[in-house]
């Protein structure tokens, strides 16, 4: 896939050569061959390109926006390079400004930016989008991949850990995306992908909260894509089985043996998933899951 769309075509090409042409020559005439410089005709072709070819035009403002919630890490930053390298303009969003700007630096392309903005904080993502809108213009993709876990078996699990995950996983993307919707309404071909998990589709022990979260993202997942297909913007939600990034780091290397293809995902894995959720224009309101098999034996 291409973000920044369409190749100019032969006839729109011979019709702008025509027109630079003519242009110039009557320049020439006006002002005399001395006055016009190699300025002048650069600053005449770029305006004939941009105003006068649409496809030229296109090329010149269509770089498909790209926000990434928890994009300085893991699965998300494997997004962000994803999209970047197909010739998106991200927006990574994570807690640590720092880390957001760390991984914008190692991202293809420019006009990158890193925003620091937690989630689950209603304010905080109200003025993070609009800083998006005000700097970037219209939010074409949106992925929610920002979580967190807090494993403990129910009778163990504390209110403050419930909350913190519940408030991340679940009531964040519910945030993040009602946030950038309105701008997403008058985007061409705009989509969301949410992050879920096999947990979410078939629960496992210890992880009650955060199996909710996730389950809780299936039926907001749905429900969304129902609200806005009219309007042409598409949800899905993606389910990983045990990924390589720091949120795994702790697991037993045992876990490996429950997984039927024998090895953990990478997060570079999940992000070519959601490259093809974000760009297949007829899909909406699906589940994939990407676990190597994980769910065939939970
Ligand atoms: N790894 C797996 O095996 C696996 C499996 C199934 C599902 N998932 C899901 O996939 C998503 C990504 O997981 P991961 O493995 O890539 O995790 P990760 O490596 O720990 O990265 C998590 C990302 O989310 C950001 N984040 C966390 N809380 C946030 C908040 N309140 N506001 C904004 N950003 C926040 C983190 O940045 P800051 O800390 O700077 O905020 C980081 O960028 C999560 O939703 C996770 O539940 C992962």
């Amino acid at each position: 896939m291409t973000c920044s769309t369409t190749t100019v075509e032969k006839k729109h090409g011979d019709a702008l050569l025509m027109l630079s042409l003519s242009f110039r020559k009557r320049i020439y005439r006006g002002t005399g061959t001395r006055q016009c410089t190699a300025r002048h005709v650069f600053f005449l072709n770029s305006f004939l390109k941009v105003f006068l070819c649409p496809a030229a035009r296109c090329q010149f403002v269509m770089s498909r926006l790209a926000v990434v919630c928890g994009g300085s890490r893991g699965i998300g930053r494997a997004v962000s390079r994803l999209l970047a390298e197909r010739g998106c303009r991200l927006v990574v969003v994570s807690r640590n400004q720092e880390a957001a700007g760390a991984t914008v630096a190692s991202l293809h392309g420019a006009d990158h930016m890193a925003l620091s903005c937690d989630v689950s904080k209603e304010q905080e993502v109200q003025k993070t989008f609009q800083t998006i809108q005000k700097t970037c213009g219209n939010i074409c993709y949106l992925v929610n991949a920002a979580g967190i876990s807090r494993d403990a078996l129910l009778l163990r699990a504390g209110p403050e850990d419930m909350l913190a995950v519940l408030h991340t996983n679940l009531l964040g993307s519910m945030l993040t995306c009602r946030a950038a919707l309105r701008s997403m309404l008058h985007t061409q071909g705009a989509a969301i992908v949410n992050i879920g998990s096999v947990v979410g589709v078939k629960g496992n022990v210890g992880q009650c909260v955060y199996s909710a979260s996730k389950a809780g993202l299936r039926g907001f997942t749905r429900s969304l894509a129902k609200e806005v297909s009219s309007r042409n913007v598409r949800v899905n939600l993606l389910c990983p089985g045990f990924i390589r990034t720091d949120m795994t780091a702790a697991l037993q290397e045992d876990a490996v043996r429950s997984v039927p293809l024998g090895r953990f995902g990478e997060p570079e894995e999940v992000a070519q998933a959601v490259l093809f959720l974000l760009q297949s224009p007829y899909i909406t309101g699906q589940e994939l899951v990407v676990d190597g098999g994980l769910q065939l034996l939970m």
